[in-house]
């Protein structure tokens, strides 16, 4: 996708549907298993772009259905939320915040599926905001690694940023001023040098963490102690400046910050097997007609109630 700057659809639909059965046969390669050995299918269900994600809740659904295993339809968020349990028992509840390319969210987490959620971007995602602000300074997608690796040699301080609500009432986040500002601080240089680019950089990405950390602080007061730890996931979560400030926030609060190791904390397939392994053992199991969504909230009844403000879109806008 990098050729395009950013995840076409269709090609990803395309790209799914030539690549998946190979990856598949790889990975039983890999861990050595055939399938009769499996306990389970579970598929990636939404939310989405919906070609890939019928892509893959197919191949699940079809490898169910040929050596009849129950079938748990995931959704992604769910992953993202019990990540961190791929490597401790974090008990319930936990108070969450979710921060990737498609969306920003802090919930809490209660038991598997049993989902509240206290805020939400009302604009961007904070990855998306990431992405975005690369893609001005020239780096490649997704642009959020990038920025970060550049962002080591710069300046956080060179460049005033603004942190939408920052010390505002609620629990909602905002990012479009700030990545507008950062655009608009970038294009008042001429003829800059990579010192500049590395100094907004910095200074975005310290702006982003403060945002990230303030909402944190007023969570965790929000929640005054019910949470059993503060976790962080979701791609941007990979981020260190990030998981640094959050890991402050926490110590704050008197708890402790549980962030997934990197490589759980993007997209992996690892915590969707784990979300199926929980449903299963608790007897959970989906219909092999199970719909492919595009959107798929973790808290549905609330986001029947607020339809509007993020609610499990992931994945360009419209
Ligand atoms: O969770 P994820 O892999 O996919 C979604 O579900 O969206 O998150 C991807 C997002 C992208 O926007 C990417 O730029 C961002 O996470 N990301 C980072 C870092 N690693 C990934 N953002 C900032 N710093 C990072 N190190
Ligand atoms: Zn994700």
């Amino acid at each position: 996708h990098a050729p395009f700057g950013g995840v076409v659809p269709e090609i990803a639909a395309r790209a799914h549907a030539e690549k998946l059965d190979a990856v598949v046969a790889d990975a039983m390669t890999r861990a050595g298993l055939s399938y009769g050995e499996l306990d389970g299918v579970a598929a990636t269900s939404g939310p989405g772009l919906i070609g890939g994600v019928m892509v893959g809740a197919m191949t699940g659904k079809a490898i169910a259905l040929a050596w009849d295993l129950p079938f748990i339809a995931v959704n992604h968020l769910e992953g993202h939320a019990l990540s961190p349990r791929l490597a401790e028992p974090v008990a319930f509840p936990f108070l969450l915040l979710l921060v990737s390319g498609g969306h920003t969210q802090l919930l809490m987490v209660e038991e598997i599926g049993r989902y509240r959620r206290l805020g939400s971007t009302i604009d961007d995602a904070a990855g998306e905001a990431f992405d975005k602000t690369a893609k001005v300074l020239g780096l490649g997608h997704p642009g959020g690694p990038a920025l970060e690796r550049l962002a080591r040699g710069g300046d956080a301080d060179r460049f005033p940023l603004p942190r939408p609500l920052l010390r505002e009432d609620g629990l909602d986040f905002s990012f479009a001023g700030l990545k507008t500002a950062a655009r608009r601080a970038w294009e008042s240089l001429d003829a800059p040098a990579q010192t500049d680019r590395a100094d907004l950089a910095a200074s975005f990405q310290k702006a982003v963490a403060d945002i990230l950390a303030d909402r944190a602080r007023r969570a965790l007061a929000h929640v005054d102690g019910r949470a059993t730890a503060f976790v962080v996931a979701g791609g941007v979560a990979a981020n260190t400046v990030v998981r640094a400030a959050l890991a402050d926030a926490a110590t704050a609060a008197q708890t402790r910050l549980i962030a997934p190791a990197l490589r759980w904390c993007t997209d992996n397939a690892a915590m969707i097997a784990l979300v199926g392994a929980e449903r299963l053992r608790r007897g959970l199991r989906d219909p092999l007609d199970a719909p492919a969504r595009p959107r798929w909230p973790l808290d549905e009844a609330a986001a029947r109630a607020r339809p509007s403000a993020g609610a499990g879109r992931k994945g360009p806008k419209a």
